[in-house]
C-alpha cells in the first residue's frame, strides 16, 4: 500500500472499530479455568455437556459453553498448572481411568452418588436413575438455569413452552408448586429428576458398594499396566 495512504487507513479502521463495537470473542470453559486458576484457586472441576444438574458457567452463557468432557478435560489440563478433577459422564472404573489418561488429577462424580441410598435424592428419583432406561436432556424449564434431568412429561411440558420460561431462581419457585405434590402423590413423571447421561451405567444402591467397585475396577485396569 502506498505510505501516503497507509496512515489515513488505519485512522479510519480505529474510527470503525470504535463506532461499530467488534463482537468480543465468547468465553468459554477453559477460560473459566484459567480465571480460576488466576483467582487463586487450588483445583478446578472441568465438568462436560454429559454432567447432571446445573452448568457451571460463569464468563460465557451456559448454551455457548456446552464441550464434552472428552474434548474439555485436555484442554484445561493444558491451560492450568493447578490440579484438575474431570467431572461429567464418569459412573464406573472405566470412566475414572479415562479421565486419568486424558490428564485429569482426579474425577468429581454426582449422579452415580445421587443414586444411593445415603443421598438426599427421593426414593422415587434413586429408582428412577437405576431404572436403565434413563434419557436426559438439558432444560431450563426447571430452574431458570440450564441443567440436565430426565427427559419426562414435566421436562416435555416446560420445554414445549420455552419461550414463556422465568428467570432464575423464579422458575425454580414456580416449578416448585408443582413437584411438591407430585412427590407426595409418587408420581415420577412430573418430578424434576436431575441426572448425567451416565446413568444407565448405574449398578449400586449403597456409596460402600459403589466406592468398593470403583476401587477394585481401577486397579484391575492400572495394575496389568504396571500402574
Ligand atoms: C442434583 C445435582 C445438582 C447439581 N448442581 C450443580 C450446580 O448447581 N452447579 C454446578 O456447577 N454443578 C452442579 N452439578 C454438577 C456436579 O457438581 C457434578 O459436576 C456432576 O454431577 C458430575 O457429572 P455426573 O452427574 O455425570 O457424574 C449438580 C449435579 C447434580 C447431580
Amino acid at each position: 500500500m502506498n505510505k501516503a495512504l497507509r496512515l489515513p487507513t488505519l485512522l479510519a479502521v480505529r474510527i470503525v472499530r470504535r463506532v461499530i463495537p467488534v463482537r468480543r470473542r465468547h468465553k468459554g470453559p477453559v477460560d473459566e479455568a484459567i480465571a480460576i486458576e488466576q483467582a487463586g484457586a487450588d483445583i478446578v472441576v472441568a465438568a462436560g455437556f454429559e454432567a447432571g444438574g446445573h452448568r457451571g458457567s460463569f464468563l460465557g452463557s451456559a448454551d455457548e459453553s456446552l464441550t464434552g468432557t472428552f474434548s474439555l478435560v485436555p484442554q484445561i489440563a493444558d491451560a492450568v498448572s493447578i490440579p484438575v478433577a474431570a467431572a461429567g459422564g464418569i459412573a464406573d472404573a472405566r470412566g475414572i481411568v479415562a479421565a486419568f489418561d486424558l490428564g485429569a488429577d482426579g474425577v468429581q462424580m454426582g449422579t452415580a452418588f445421587l443414586a444411593t441410598e445415603e443421598s438426599s435424592a427421593s426414593a422415587l428419583h434413586r429408582n428412577a436413575l437405576l431404572s436403565g432406561n434413563v434419557r436426559t436432556a438439558l432444560t431450563k424449564g426447571f430452574t431458570g438455569r440450564l441443567a440436565r434431568g430426565i427427559k419426562n412429561r414435566l421436562m416435555d411440558a416446560v420445554n414445549a413452552n420455552e419461550g414463556s420460561i422465568l428467570p432464575y431462581p423464579l422458575q425454580r419457585a414456580l416449578v416448585r408448586n408443582l413437584v411438591v405434590p407430585a412427590a407426595k402423590a409418587e408420581r415420577a413423571d412430573l418430578l424434576q429428576l436431575w441426572s448425567g447421561q451416565n446413568a444407565n451405567l448405574l449398578k449400586h444402591r449403597t456409596v460402600d458398594a459403589l466406592m468398593h467397585d470403583l476401587v477394585v475396577g481401577v486397579s484391575a485396569i492400572l495394575v496389568p499396566r504396571g500402574k
